[in-house]
């Protein structure tokens, strides 16, 4: 049996993600920005011929929202696919803040398309893993990468690529997690409800490609006070569009305001640091890595658990 093991890291958006100009086909309404991190990472293992399809994901059987998901992102990889045995496992904890469907997707896509024979490119690969979550089309990369609103109906010029790799800068990215709880609203769902209620969805969506133009000379330049500025700016954006949503989308507790308070605590006394914020409350702090130490002990005082991660590499092909 045709067997393929890929590894992915998961990524963290500095320029956000949110909302969606075509459902079916998982086309995003606005560009986004992100740095892959490690060490966290997914392992996936795709058996192509099976008795039946089957998930297990870190070590139990997937749930059915999980398993349709996987299988019918594998009948985009072959419709005439035979039945498939899928086993993933993500070595960081499900509840460490981070998207694991981000790396979990990219290495599916990578480990399906290997044990089925085919031969993709890489913005082929990323445009499959889009269709099973968004944020995943960006973990194909390593470092630093973006991913391109794009403008054809069939979305085949919505992929992401690497602006740059992930020896590019010396930056480390400092998880603070208030709460490890599953989340309330899942992005998806989140990101929907506020397209269709919320009144600030429209400068939201005119507000991003000003951050994208910044932030992509911010990270060539290795200036990390401009990018901070911008990050905090398109995270901050995103939550006031989805709390204005109706009813409000609301991620934030107060461990979330007391993080940020540590980050502009830290700034005043002249560490370059800057936070951002996906679909729950933990916070996510990027600063230099000569200064992780200092940043990661402050955030402890405030935060549950704290993880010290830095620029991963692209997913890539294991066995
Ligand atoms: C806030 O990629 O999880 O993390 O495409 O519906 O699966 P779907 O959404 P998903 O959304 C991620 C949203 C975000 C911002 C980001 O990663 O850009």
């Amino acid at each position: 049996m045709p067997s393929a093991t890929a590894v992915a890291h998961p990524n963290i958006a500095l320029c956000k993600y949110w909302g969606k100009r075509d459902r079916a086909l998982n086309l995003p309404a606005v560009g986004s920005l992100s740095l892959t991190l490690a060490p966290f990472s997914t392992t996936t293992t795709v058996e192509w011929g099976a008795d039946a399809d089957e998930l297990v994901l870190n070590g139990r059987v997937g749930t059915p929202e999980e398993s349709r998901k996987v299988f019918a992102l594998l009948d985009l990889v072959d419709s005439w696919r035979p039945k498939v045995r899928v086993l993933s496992e993500n070595d960081f904890p499900t509840a460490a803040g981070l998207a694991s469907s981000s790396s979990g997707f990219a290495a599916l896509v990578l480990a399906a398309c290997k044990a089925a024979g085919q031969e993709r490119s890489v913005e082929q690969l990323s445009v499959l893993a889009r269709r099973g979550s968004g944020s995943a089309s960006r973990s194909l990369f390593g470092g630093w990468s973006e991913w391109k609103v794009g403008e054809r109906p069939d979305g085949m010029d919505s992929y992401a690529f690497e602006l740059a790799p992930q020896d590019h800068w010396d930056v480390r990215m400092i998880v603070a997690i208030f709460d490890a709880g599953p989340k309330g609203t899942s992005s998806r769902d989140g990101m929907l409800h506020t397209q269709e209620t919320s009144p600030y969805y429209p400068a939201w969506v005119a507000s991003t490609p000003r951050d994208l133009a910044e932030a992509r000379l911010a990270i060539r330049g290795r200036d990390l006070g401009a990018l901070g500025a911008i990050m905090e700016r398109s995270a901050l954006r995103m939550h006031a569009c989805m709390m204005a949503a109706d009813p409000p989308v609301l991620y934030w507790k107060s461990g979330s305001v007391w993080a940020q308070e540590t980050v502009r605590a830290l700034r005043d006394r002249g560490i370059a640091c800057a936070w951002t914020m996906d679909a729950g409350p933990n916070v996510k702090v990027l600063c230099a890595a000569a200064d992780a130490d200092e940043v990661s002990a402050r955030l402890s005082r405030v935060a549950d658990v704290v993880h010290v991660l830095e620029p991963g590499g692209p997913a890539r092909l294991v066995g």
